[in-house]
């Protein structure tokens, strides 16, 4: 028996997908300017999932052939604000002594995530990081970190979509959006 779908989320679009397609391919072209031939694109899973996915093809469409490998950090658990410590899911399994490594993240918040993400490459030997990240949301950071590359500033409230969630939901979205509060009272 089909299953009755559950009711769209209500969700005001902060940058539409074709806003974020035509800054990826601004991004591309501004890393192969200076990409090393033996670049890794390593992706902060799981939240940049759809932005690297993205990025990395319009790499691809820009002229360059990067290895990519993943790292996933944690420090946001179910909630809505992060709990201050950054945990290390799964490192990168590629080699990265001496390599020119792009990180990408999907927001610069406190700045925990990225400065984890960032020092853990080049304790392992990385001879060059570059940063790049979809959204700055320009609040305290924790730390003194700020991306080399960014897509968007971004107001700060809670986002979802295009690969970021709340509680793992939200993810699929092909957009960035603020929940409409209560939007569960509506449907
Ligand atoms: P930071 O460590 O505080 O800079 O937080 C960065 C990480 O928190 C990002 O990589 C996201 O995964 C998550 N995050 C921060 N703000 C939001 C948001 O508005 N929506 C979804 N995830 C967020
Ligand atoms: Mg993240």
């Amino acid at each position: 028996m089909a299953q009755t779908p559950l009711p769209r989320p209500h969700v005001n679009v902060l940058f539409s997908a074709n806003q974020i397609a035509a800054r990826i391919a601004t991004l591309a072209d501004a890393i192969v300017e200076k990409a090393p031939r033996n670049l890794l694109v390593v992706p902060v899973l799981k939240g940049s999932f759809i932005f690297a996915a993205d990025l990395v093809r319009a790499l691809h469409h820009a002229g360059l052939t990067p290895e990519i490998d993943f790292m996933t950090l944690g420090s946001y658990g179910t909630g809505t604000t992060s709990s201050g410590e950054v945990r290390v899911v799964q490192d990168v399994s590629a080699e990265l002594a001496g390599r020119g490594v792009l990180i990408v993240d999907d927001i610069l918040e406190t700045g925990r995530t990225l400065a984890h993400a960032k020092m853990s490459v080049l304790e392992r030997g990385a001879s060059h990081v570059t940063t790049c990240v979809l959204l700055n949301k320009p609040v305290a950071r924790a730390t003194a970190i700020s991306a080399d590359l960014k897509a968007f500033d971004c107001p700060d409230v809670f986002v979802v979509g295009y690969g970021m969630d709340l509680a793992h939901r939200y993810r699929e979205l092909p957009f960035v959006g603020q929940l409409v509060e209560n939007s569960s009272e509506r449907d």
